[in-house]
């Protein structure tokens, strides 16, 4: 029988109620995953209510189709959430959403598959795509990618110090035979790490700017959230679930951008809030997960909650 890998739905309560203001209004998933999410929204709406969900993972969408077949007010797209302008048109909808939701980053399913090539743990071929039907590997991309290349991103994605050492270590391996599995990758960047940090895998932050790298992941949140201003209805919330620093960073700042506005305007002339371009409030303080959550689903400890609610 196929291994059935689950998902548990990180801060569910929390970002359902930030999102959901309209119980007849126009709801966007950005993240399907496994539905947790999804399912929770779908039951505060009300007949009129209607839900696009978006993944770019086959599986989920897949996953999607079979578990919401019945759902007449349920949609799923397969993409990136970077082209949210494209599916909110098709909907008729730029300008009418009234919540967006991203939990960001990979589903425990892609993890512990062995066979999507996340896993430093399980061996399997090393793909790292969660779009498995378009894009690089990252066998691929660790196989013809430049030295410094691969230095760049361990360091800048993975934020991993030993990152020279370990593109070192990565092509003088492949010189002697392409490297193909999560196993052999994870082995070659463990032999190369001279400082182990205890409870943690040696090869964890290399593997994480890696998966970045192979999946765009930040220019495609750096995208999605300017393009969220413009699918936004009035009042319409932004809810932003991120697991790292480097993703909560793209959207900390984003929303400081849109709250205080242009604050590079010439000196000497009258400003008018149309020249400000304050297009967001805040929506409080950032969310973490409670003890009770961190203590039953550990993935949850490093997610933090922003909200915003579009402005103007
Ligand atoms: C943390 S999981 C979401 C889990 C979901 N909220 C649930 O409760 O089941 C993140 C999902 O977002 C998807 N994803 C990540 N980046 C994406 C992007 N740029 N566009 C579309 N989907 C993306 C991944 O494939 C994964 O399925």
């Amino acid at each position: 029988m196929p291994q059935v890998f689950s998902h548990t739905t990180v801060l569910l309560e929390e970002a359902v109620t930030s999102l959901v203001t309209d119980p007849s209004g126009f709801y966007v998933d950005g993240t399907f995953g496994r539905g947790g999410h999804s399912e929770r929204i779908l039951r505060e709406l009300d007949a009129q209510g209607r839900l696009m969900a978006i993944d770019k993972d086959p599986e989920a969408i897949a996953h999607a189709r079979e578990r919401f077949a019945d759902e007449p007010r349920f949609s799923i797209c397969h993409g990136s959430f970077s082209e949210l302008d494209r599916f909110v048109a098709d909907a008729g909808m730029t300008g009418k959403v009234s919540g967006i939701l991203l939990d960001l980053g990979v589903s425990s399913p892609q993890l512990d598959d062995p066979e999507r090539g996340f896993s430093f743990l399980n061996d399997g071929p090393l793909d790292m795509r969660m779009d498995t039907s378009s894009g690089e590997s990252a066998a691929e991309w660790i196989n013809r990618a430049p030295e410094e290349e691969i230095a760049d991103v361990i360091y800048h994605y993975g934020e991993e110090r030993f990152s020279r050492r370990m593109a070192k270590a990565i092509v003088a391996a492949r010189e002697e035979e392409p490297i193909t599995t999560t196993a052999r990758l994870s082995k070659i960047i463990a032999e190369a790490n001279p400082r182990w940090e205890k409870g943690k895998n040696p090869a964890t932050r290399a593997f994480q700017g890696i998966r970045i790298h192979v999946n765009r992941e930040l220019e495609d949140i750096e995208q999605v959230l300017e393009k969220s201003l413009e699918a936004l209805a009035i009042g319409g919330h932004l809810v932003v679930i991120s697991f790292h620093s480097l993703e909560d960073r793209l959207v900390k700042r984003f929303i400081r951008k849109y709250v205080k506005g242009d604050e590079h305007l010439p000196p000497g002339i009258p400003v008018t809030d149309d020249m400000l371009n304050q297009r967001l409030n805040s929506g409080g303080k950032a969310i973490k997960a409670s003890k009770a959550e961190v203590d039953a689903n550990p993935r949850s400890r490093s997610a933090v909650m922003r909200v915003a609610v579009k402005k103007a």
